[in-house]
């Protein structure tokens, strides 16, 4: 056992609690999700509830089958979203995504410092190579991750680089003697490199003595040691607590081989948390929320994921390692892929198990089922055993449960001494 540091805790607010049937509920205010009004008041509560961060992961593209019994990947863009929760909120920090494989940087550099000023100082950037969406941006094929992950680099040190070209001190105000800003602190960046040209300087200053928050998601060879040359943050997919562990050395080893202090990057597993005030209810409500949905939608991330059609297999046909090919012909995310070839290795599930494991049923994230104080030990569990440096909650099932994580879950983590919000502090 291991002594944890207080936990830093974000909340997704990508609506996880109307997604499956959730949005079917009485009273889930699924009308309401392109306006401002329903995240304010989520905004409010989670800051109320100390939580550090809101956070808002996105996607550019839609599948409009996927519209027939859910929202899909139907959102807002991120950044006007949390720019108008910056006026209705104080203290929470304000994680928006933006994808470096499709924006340009001196764009993301701009929004995320408009945001950072009209947040006074809360902005924080998911870095994102994405998952799909080329198809809006061009008609090139989608390049490979490799691809995606050596522009995210230079993407990202394009921005920094910007961020630094017009610094906050060059800002004079000197009303005596007429002079605004010392032009000479402010300086282009002359960027020619593989992916980006980017002269600079950017026509906005920094936002003074708040450095923007890197966060990011992907957990591949290149994408680890991406994080751990730049995150303050990785948002990962963790659907057990050995995978957990072995992501939080792995990044900590590496930032350390790149000069950083490891504690400086903190891993921050998705936790998809179905609560109830009773564990047979989380049960009903867990089950409820998946009743009759996705079995073509979960063969099909199978067969994408691993090259393996299971539709036709019998619920109780055994997946070993041998069946699989060894080539996958496109693999979108291999974080996904890479947990799916781990679980079949370990446990060599059947057909039904795998359907209804996290990797296939969810986005591969940590899920609990049950009461939040069962929840807090499972937390601390996980604390405790060096898995984690927080999570990014992602209630599902009802507004219940997510009126369960943010007035009992949360107080009871703050009892235990391990979720010291540094926003109370
Ligand atoms: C937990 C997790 C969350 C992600 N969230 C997003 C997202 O919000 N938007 C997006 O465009 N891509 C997202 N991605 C995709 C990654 O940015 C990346 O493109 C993909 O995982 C491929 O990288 P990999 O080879 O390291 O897996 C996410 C990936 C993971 C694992």
């Amino acid at each position: 056992m291991t002594t944890a540091p207080s936990l830093c805790v974000g909340l997704s607010i990508a609506v996880t609690w109307l997604t499956g049937n959730g949005w079917r509920r009485p009273g889930s205010r699924v009308e309401d999700i392109y306006s401002s009004d329903f995240y304010i008041d989520i905004a409010r509560q989670a800051e109320a509830a100390g939580v550090d961060f809101l956070f808002r992961p996105d996607s550019l593209f839609l599948d409009p089958a996927a519209l027939a019994t859910s929202p899909g990947f139907s959102s807002l863009d991120p950044t006007l979203l949390l720019s108008t929760l910056a006026r209705e909120t104080q203290r929470i920090g304000l994680v928006t995504t933006a994808s470096t494989s499709f924006y340009p940087p001196y764009i993301v550099a701009r929004q995320l410092q408009s945001l950072n000023w009209l947040s006074n100082g809360r902005a924080g950037w998911n870095i994102v190579t994405s998952i799909d969406g080329s198809g809006n941006f061009g008609s090139e094929p989608f390049p490979s991750s490799t691809r995606r992950y050596a522009q995210a680099a230079e993407f990202t040190d394009v921005v920094r680089a910007l961020w630094s070209s017009y610094p906050a001190e060059a800002l004079a105000y000197d009303r005596d003697n007429g002079l605004y800003g010392h032009t000479e602190q402010v300086r282009p960046i002359e960027h020619r490199g593989t992916h980006f040209a980017v002269e600079g300087p950017l026509n906005l200053p920094t936002f003074p003595g708040r450095r923007i928050p890197l966060f990011q998601a992907g957990a591949s060879n290149e994408g680890r040691d991406f994080a751990a040359r730049v995150a303050d943050g990785v948002f990962a997919a963790t659907p057990d607590m050995g995978a957990a562990i072995e992501l939080r050395q792995d990044i900590r080893k590496r930032a350390a081989s790149h000069g950083r202090d490891p504690d400086t990057v903190r891993v921050l597993p998705g936790l998809s948390l179905y609560l109830a005030d009773s564990e047979a209810e989380a049960r009903d409500l867990f089950a409820e929320t998946h009743r009759g949905l996705g079995e073509a939608r979960k063969h099909r991330l199978i067969a994408d994921s691993l090259g393996l059609d299971v539709s036709s297999m019998p619920e109780d046909q055994r997946i070993t390692p041998a069946m699989l090919p060894d080539q996958v012909r496109t693999v979108r995310s291999r974080t996904h892929t890479a947990l799916l070839h781990r679980l079949i290795a370990r446990d060599t599930p059947t057909v039904g198990d795998l359907l209804s494991r996290p990797e296939v049923a969810g986005s591969a994230h940590w899920l609990f089922v049950g009461r939040p104080d069962d929840a807090v030990r499972e937390i601390e569990r996980w604390a405790h055993a060096g898995a984690i440096d927080g999570f990014i909650a992602l209630p599902g099932g009802s507004d219940r449960s997510v009126a369960l994580l943010l007035d009992e879950l949360l107080t009871n983590l703050q009892l235990s001494g391990l979720f010291r919000s540094s926003l109370s502090e």
